[in-house]
């Protein structure tokens, strides 16, 4: 197979297979930000950036790894619902694996970077009338019935691929600084990447690779109009309650039942962790900052930086925290947010000196 002992599948040996459908997928930079790091006040601070993934989003990881397993099963038709990295994701792997996918979509709520990369690699795309709860209910009584085979992050194949963020982050603190990160914080909608995390962390402590005491906190961060697990977090309950009315300019993070909160739960609780939800104000905020420092991420990603930078204000994190954020997608995924979030462009005549005269006044935006 292609790429294999490369990226994700250098770490072959916690994964069920030896290869996969592969792009070229993992093994993403981990960025220093020494401004943020200054603004925010931790010992710390590095940005995992899984937008530099092939489809630009941490999806790649689990479909390189989901993927193979539906072509070893033999199956003909893959599934997903999506607020559009998993749909951009599996169309691609799907199309590389040779196989046909179906993707559901909430109408109107999904970027428009990620339509045109589920259009463009062939998905067959449904519009659902209804958010992506509705459509990920829908997609499960798809592949029970037998229609097509389910890769949302229910599947346990997916989160195994995702587990090796958390691998590439611990071999990457200990080689800069000696000792794996305090803290690692992400953004939370079906708590997939929560429950890969802890999972990678428990088997590295089982191998004896990891001392209990010295697993990273796993810190969630929702969107304020999107918060049950913070809600669950909050209250000491088992149970997530399903939201029913989800509102967030992240839509990638607009989701009201995470599906793998019964795995993620326990990972954030049994880590000393915690979950905040910040605002969309805050989450525009921290994509600028990021921007600032040269690192183009989607809203949701922000989330993290905007989750530390609250933590950190409200003195839950501390300042000797060396800390890892993810930010999960591109900033090319919802170019609207992009747009919206910076700069204006500025009208000038086609001459130098209309040029100029316009330099002249200053930054009008
Ligand atoms: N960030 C981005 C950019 C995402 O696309 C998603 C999930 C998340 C964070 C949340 O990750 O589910 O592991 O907690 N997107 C899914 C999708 C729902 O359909 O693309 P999680």
């Amino acid at each position: 197979d292609d790429f294999e002992g490369e990226g994700v599948w250098r770490y072959a040996d916690a994964l069920p297979l030896e290869s996969g459908v592969s792009i070229r997928e993992g093994a993403t930079p981990l960025y220093e930000v020494p401004r943020l790091e200054d603004e925010i006040g931790v010992e710390t601070l590095r940005i995992k950036h899984e937008g530099m993934n092939p489809t630009g989003s941490f999806k790649d990881r689990g479909m390189t790894v989901g993927v193979a397993v539906a072509r070893e099963l033999g199956v003909d038709r893959l599934a997903c619902a999506s607020t559009g990295n998993t749909s951009a994701a599996l169309a691609a792997y799907g199309s590389r694996g040779g196989m046909e996918t179906l993707v559901l979509l909430p109408a109107g709520k999904v970027a428009a970077g990620k339509v045109a990369q589920a259009s463009l690699h062939g998905a067959r795309i449904l519009e659902v009338d209804g958010n992506f709860d509705a459509c990920l209910d829908i997609v499960q009584e798809l592949a029970i019935q037998g229609e097509a085979y389910l890769l949302n992050s229910l599947n346990p194949f997916r989160l195994e691929g995702q587990k090796t963020i958390g691998l590439e982050i611990l071999e990457a603190f200990r080689e800069d600084y000696g000792a794996v990160p305090d803290r690692i914080v992400l953004p939370v909608g079906n708590a997939g990447n929560t429950a890969a995390l802890y999972k990678a962390f428990r088997e590295l402590v089982q191998a004896g690779e990891l001392e209990p005491a010295a697993v990273p906190k796993l810190t969630g961060v929702q969107a304020e109009g999107a918060a049950p697990m913070v809600e669950a977090i909050e209250n000491g309950a088992d149970e997530v309650r399903r939201w029913d009315d989800v509102e967030t300019r992240a839509t990638a993070i607009r989701i009201g039942n995470p599906v793998n909160a019964p795995k993620a739960l326990p990972g954030i609780r049994e880590t000393d962790g915690t979950a905040i939800s910040v605002s969309d104000e805050e989450i525009t905020d921290a994509q600028r900052a990021l921007a600032g420092e040269g690192i183009g991420v989607e809203p949701a990603s922000a989330a993290s930086v905007a989750g530390l930078r609250k933590l950190r204000a409200e003195g839950i994190v501390g300042s000797d925290e060396r800390v890892a954020c993810l930010t999960t997608g591109h900033l090319l995924k919802d170019p609207d947010a992009a747009a919206a979030a910076g700069n204006d462009p500025e009208p000038v005549p086609a001459d130098t000196d209309g040029v100029l005269e316009r330099l002249a006044d200053g930054n009008s935006s």
